[in-house]
């Protein structure tokens, strides 16, 4: 379910964050916030693949590490505001996660995800 990594590279506007962070987000983020979600997940169970399917096309609306560096510094800045207090308490959702459980975060990738949103704000200001 991993997003291989030539599939980033190739993707010029794809966010490019240090190893570790990214590879936290890969696992627990990408499925919904980016444009190389690979579901065989979702298809086979009927109840749970109308409302994950909502869930993908939604995150990545709201935000697409995919096209990260295509955004304005202004809606970077907004998301990594965001995203240390997403990473709180709903993301990744309790829905999702009783089928993912591998991209439930631990206190350590919470730590390495605000310390990067951190950093790549304070890069950006
Ligand atoms: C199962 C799909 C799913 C996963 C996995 C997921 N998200 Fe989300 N995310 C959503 C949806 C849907 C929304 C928009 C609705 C909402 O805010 O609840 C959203 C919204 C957000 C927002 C607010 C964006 C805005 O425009 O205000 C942030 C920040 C965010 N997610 C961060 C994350 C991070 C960081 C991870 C991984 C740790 C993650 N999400 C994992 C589906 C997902």
């Amino acid at each position: 379910m991993n997003v291989p990594a030539d599939l980033l590279v190739k993707d010029g506007d794809a966010l490019e964050a240090p190893e570790n962070v990214q590879a936290i987000l890969e696992k627990s983020c990408f499925d919904c916030h980016s444009s190389h979600t690979t579901f065989p997940w979702y298809s086979s169970i009927a109840p749970v693949s109308w409302f994950t399917k909502e869930h993908v096309k939604d995150g990545r609306e709201h935000m697409n590490f995919s096209t990260w560096n295509s955004y304005e510094d202004e809606k970077k800045l907004k998301y990594l505001e965001k995203i240390p207090k997403a990473i709180q308490s709903k993301m990744p959702m309790a829905s999702y996660l009783i089928m993912h459980k591998d991209a439930k975060l631990s206190d350590a990738d919470k730590e390495a995800i605000k310390a990067w949103t951190t950093e790549a704000a304070f890069d950006l200001e």
